[in-house]
């Protein structure tokens, strides 16, 4: 078991399935109480149920992450239901559709940022009265390869993830004297539905550029969240660490 996730107050975006699904099963078998938040009603029953099966402590709540008000009455509930807010993970996130900048409308511009960088940007404003009252926290946010590299065809997407290190290292020195801890992972591609919905030529062209050969699992990606959370990262904070099989070198 990693040292300082037993008991804690979970929150994990995008839990509904793939990789946000994968960090919420492994925090609750580390036993953390555990509430997955998702914009998918099915998704979320779905994933609730699972893990509640396990005998986690888990509560499944429906929150459009780039909705202010949803945003804020979600971290209350939780709040009230654990009696603290320990732990966030910003994972939900879309990569928007697969075209070239100059086909891009302003509509989809703004979906992409509001889900992947505006939703951090809220749910860690409404985590952190909660952090700072305690005087300890740790936040984690899913960035991507896509946010150092930049990817082809994928342009708010990328710029979004680029959003989100940024907003990590300054969020993390803001807090760093307050006992909150933030940081952020940057995977490659991950073996989640998300990416089945790509093109193939899309989804080709970029696991041709990992070095170990293979897409990565949701498994691997939860191991390291879960430990950059964990008291064992005690000394880490304001970094972005790539889980992408070698593809990135910075
Ligand atoms: N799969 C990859 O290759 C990969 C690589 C790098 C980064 N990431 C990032 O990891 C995160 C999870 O990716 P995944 O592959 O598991 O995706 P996924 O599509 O399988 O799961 C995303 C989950 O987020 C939920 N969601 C979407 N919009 C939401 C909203 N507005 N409010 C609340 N929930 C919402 C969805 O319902 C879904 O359950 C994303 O931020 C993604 O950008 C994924």
């Amino acid at each position: 078991m990693l040292r300082g996730i037993t008991g804690k107050s979970a929150i994990v975006t995008g839990g509904g399935r793939g990789i946000g699904f994968a960090i919420s099963d492994r925090l609750a078998a580390e036993g953390a109480r555990v509430a997955i938040v998702d914009l998918n009603e099915g998704l979320l029953n779905e994933s609730e149920s699972r893990l509640s099966k396990t005998g986690a402590e888990v509560v499944g709540l429906k929150c459009d992450v780039s909705k202010e008000n949803d945003v804020n009455s979600c971290v209350k509930q939780v709040a009230e239901k654990f009696g603290r807010v320990d732990i966030l993970v910003n994972n939900a996130g879309i990569t928007g559709i697969t075209k070239a900048l100059t086909e891009v409308s302003e509509r989809e511009w703004d979906e992409v940022m509001s889900i992947d960088l505006k939703g951090v940007f809220l749910f860690s404003k409404a985590v952190l009265p909660y952090m700072l009252n305690q005087g300890s926290g740790s936040i984690l946010s899913m960035a991507s390869i896509a946010g150092k590299e930049g990817n082809a065809n994928l342009v708010p997407y990328s710029t979004a993830k680029g959003g989100v290190i940024t907003f990590t290292k300054a969020l993390a020195e803001e807090v760093v004297s307050k006992g909150i801890r933030v940081n952020c992972v940057a995977p490659a591609l991950i073996d989640t539905d998300l990416i089945k919905a790509w093109p193939a030529e899309q989804r080709q062209r970029l696991s041709n550029k990992i070095p170990m050969g293979r897409l990565g699992k949701p498994e691997e990606v939860a191991s390291m969240v879960v430990f950059l959370l964990s008291d064992e990262a005690s000394f880490i904070t304001g970094q972005c660490v790539n889980i992408d099989g070698g593809r990135g070198k910075y």
